[in-house]
C-alpha cells in the first residue's frame, strides 16, 4: 500500500519534472542559420563548423579599402551578438544529428576583386553577385564578389547563416551559395512629413534594410503636413514648413544619412512631391501656391502649387539645383500624385491662363507644369520618376520617366497600369501591392508575400521593364515610437519578392525561415514584431 502510494509519488514528480522542463517550443518552429531572403542558389553539405565569435576574424586577401574595412567590423560586431549567453540557452528540439563535425571555423576569406579605394556611393546599377562557399576545407572557406556590394550582401548572407548553440558557440552548415537579385530596385520608402522621424530611427531603418538586402531608401522628404528639410538656399521653408524648429533634417543629417545608406550598399532616393501635396511649401512662400476661392470669393485656402506663374519655374530651377547637389543620387522622385484639381477650378486667373494657353482640361495645365518640371530635372542630369497619375492621366512623359505604380483600385488594378505603362515603353516600380499602413488582422505578411511583381499581362520585354519595386510606410498614424514594429518584418516579404528568384519559396513554409529572421532582426536591435502567431525568441 504504501509502497504504491510511493510509486505514485515518484511517477506524479517524474509528471511534473518533465513538466518544468518542457518549455513548449514557439507555435511556428523556426529554422535554423537559414537565410532571408532566400539565396538564388544554395546546397548544403552534410558538414559543419563551429565558430568561437571571440576569435573569430576575417582574412582580406585581395583588394580593400575603408566600406570594406567596416562592413567587416560592423560584422564582427554582429556575429558576436548572435550567440547566447550560456545560462539563457535553450536546448532545440535535435533531431538525430547526422551531420559531421569538422572542427572550428576561425577565418573568412573575403575576396574582393574590383579595387574600391575610390567607391564612395553605390550607383544605381551596383553590382551585387557574391559566391559563399563554406567548403569542408577550412583554410578555404571564401567570400568572393567582383564589387564591394557583392560583399557587402555575402557578408549578410554569412552572418545568417551562422546560429547559437550551446556554450556562447556559433554553428555554420558547410554550403555552397551563389547569389544575386532578381531586380536592382528593391526599396523602402519612408514619409517623414506625416510624422517627423528621428534620425536615430531612420539608421536603424537602414541597419534593418541591410539585414533585408533592400537597397533603395526612398525618402519622401516632404509633404502637406511639413516640411522638414532644412534647404540651403530657402531655409525659411524649413523654419516655417516643419512642424517645429527641431523637427528638421539639416544638410549635415541628410549627408549622414547618405554616407550611413552608402555604407550598406543603400541609395537614397529623394521625392519632393509637387505640384499637389506640397502646402508645407506656402507657409514660407504663399505665391507658390494656387489661392483657392469658395462661392467665387478668395478664400484663406491655398491649393496645389501653381503652375501659371513664371516666378514658379524660377524657384523649382533654384530649388532642384540645390537638391541635385545635395542628393547625388541619379533619380530624382518629383511626385505628381493626387492633384487635386477643384483649387485650380475655382480660381478665375488660372482659368484666364488656361483660355489665353488653349488648355481644354485641367490635366492639360498639370501637363503644362510637369513638362516644365521635366525640363528641371533632366538639365540637372537627373532621371525622374513619378506616381502612376501622371502616365494614367495622359501627361505627356518621355519615355525616360520612372512610373511608380501605387494603386489597385482602377479596373483590372495595378497590373492593368503596370501592363499598359511598360507598353507605353516606361520603367515602372511596384509598389500596389506592399503598402504597409494597409493593415490586415494576424500575421499580415502573406499578403505581401503572393504578390508577384510580373504577374500583369505583358511580353518579355514588357516584363524586363520592371526595375523592382518598394514598400511603402506612410506615416499619418506611425511615428518614431511604432515605425520599426510596423515595417519589420512584413517588409521582410517584399525583400524576399524582390531579391530572390521568382517563386523560390511558399508562403507555408517561408514562415519558419521569418520566424527566425524576425527574432534575428530582434537580437540586432530592431523592434519588429512576430510574424506568425505565439511564441518567443530564443
Ligand atoms: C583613386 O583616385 C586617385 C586620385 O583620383 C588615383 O590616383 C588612384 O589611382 C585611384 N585608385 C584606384 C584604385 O583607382
Ligand atoms: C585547402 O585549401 C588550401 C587553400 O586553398 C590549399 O592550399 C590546401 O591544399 C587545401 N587542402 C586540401 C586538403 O584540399
Ligand atoms: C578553394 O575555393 C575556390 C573557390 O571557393 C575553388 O575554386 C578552389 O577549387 C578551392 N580549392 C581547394 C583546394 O579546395
Ligand atoms: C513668363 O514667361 C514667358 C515665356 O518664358 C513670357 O512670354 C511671359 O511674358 C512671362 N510672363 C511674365 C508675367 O513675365
Amino acid at each position: 500500500m504504501f509502497l504504491a502510494l510511493g510509486g505514485l509519488l515518484f511517477l506524479l514528480y517524474l509528471g511534473f519534472m518533465s513538466f518544468i522542463s518542457r518549455i513548449p517550443p514557439p507555435l511556428v518552429q523556426p529554422t535554423q542559420g537559414e537565410v532571408w531572403p532566400k539565396p538564388y542558389r544554395q546546397v548544403f553539405l552534410n558538414y559543419y563548423y563551429l565558430v568561437k565569435p571571440q576569435t573569430f576574424r576575417f582574412r582580406v586577401v585581395a583588394q580593400k579599402c575603408e566600406l570594406l574595412e567596416k562592413a567587416l567590423e560592423r560584422y564582427l560586431r554582429i556575429i558576436d551578438k548572435t550567440k547566447i549567453s550560456r545560462n539563457l540557452f535553450i536546448k532545440q528540439n535535435d533531431e538525430t544529428e547526422t551531420k559531421i563535425f569538422l572542427g572550428y571555423l576561425d577565418t573568412l576569406n573575403v575576396y574582393l576583386k574590383e579595387a574600391c579605394d575610390n567607391i564612395t556611393l553605390p550607383p544605381y546599377s551596383m553590382e551585387e553577385q557574391y559566391i559563399l562557399d563554406v567548403t569542408t576545407n577550412k583554410s578555404n572557406t571564401t567570400l568572393s564578389a567582383a564589387s564591394i556590394w557583392g560583399i557587402i550582401r555575402g557578408l549578410e548572407t554569412f552572418s545568417q547563416l551562422l546560429y547559437p548553440v550551446e556554450n556562447e558557440m556559433l554553428r555554420i552548415e558547410c554550403t555552397e551559395v551563389i547569389d544575386l537579385p532578381r531586380f536592382p530596385h528593391r526599396g523602402l520608402l519612408v514619409d517623414t512629413a506625416r510624422h517627423f522621424i528621428p534620425m536615430i530611427k531612420i539608421y536603424k531603418i537602414l541597419d534593418a534594410m541591410s539585414y533585408n538586402k533592400l537597397n533603395v531608401f526612398h525618402w519622401h522628404i516632404t509633404d502637406d503636413e511639413s516640411f522638414p528639410y532644412q534647404s540651403i538656399k530657402y531655409p525659411e521653408l524649413s523654419k516655417k514648413g516643419a512642424f517645429s524648429r527641431i523637427l528638421v533634417y539639416s544638410q549635415e543629417n541628410v549627408r549622414d544619412i547618405i554616407n550611413y545608406a552608402a555604407a550598406r550598399g543603400i541609395r537614397v532616393l529623394v521625392e519632393f512631391d509637387t505640384p499637389g501635396h506640397s502646402k508645407s511649401w506656402g507657409k514660407a512662400i504663399p505665391t507658390l501656391l494656387t489661392q483657392c476661392y469658395k462661392l467665387g470669393k478668395l478664400s484663406d485656402e491655398l491649393g496645389p502649387i501653381d503652375p501659371t506663374k513664371n516666378s514658379t519655374y524660377t524657384f523649382l530651377e533654384n530649388f532642384f539645383e540645390e537638391v541635385a547637389t545635395v542628393f547625388p543620387e541619379d533619380y530624382l522622385h518629383i511626385g505628381a500624385d493626387e492633384v487635386r484639381y477643384d483649387c485650380w477650378k475655382s480660381n478665375p486667373t488660372i482659368q484666364m491662363f488656361m483660355k489665353n494657353n488653349k488648355l481644354l482640361l485641367h490635366t492639360h495645365l498639370e501637363d503644362y507644369y510637369i513638362q516644365k518640371l521635366l525640363k528641371i530635372v533632366h538639365s540637372l542630369s537627373k532621371k525622374p520618376i513619378v506616381w502612376e497619375e501622371a502616365f494614367v492621366d495622359g501627361m505627356t512623359l518621355p519615355t525616360s520617366t520612372t512610373v511608380q505604380i501605387w494603386k489597385d483600385s482602377a479596373l483590372g488594378g495595378w497590373r492593368s497600369t503596370a501592363r499598359s505603362a511598360t507598353a507605353a515603353g516606361h520603367l515602372v516600380l511596384i509598389s500596389a501591392c506592399w503598402y504597409l499602413d494597409h493593415l490586415t488582422s494576424g500575421g499580415d505578411w502573406g499578403k505581401f508575400y503572393n504578390c508577384e511583381p510580373l504577374s500583369f499581362l505583358g511580353n518579355q520585354l514588357q516584363t524586363s521593364m520592371v526595375l523592382g519595386g518598394e514598400a511603402c510606410m506612410w506615416t499619418e498614424v506611425v511615428n518614431e515610437y511604432n515605425i520599426e514594429s510596423r515595417i519589420w518584418p512584413r517588409a521582410s516579404a517584399t525583400a524576399e519578392k524582390l531579391w530572390s528568384k521568382r517563386d523560390a519559396d511558399t508562403y507555408r513554409k517561408a514562415t519558419h525561415r521569418l520566424e527566425e529572421h524576425a527574432c534575428r532582426m530582434i537580437k540586432r536591435g530592431i523592434k519588429a514584431q512576430p510574424p506568425n502567431s505565439a511564441g518567443f525568441c530564443i
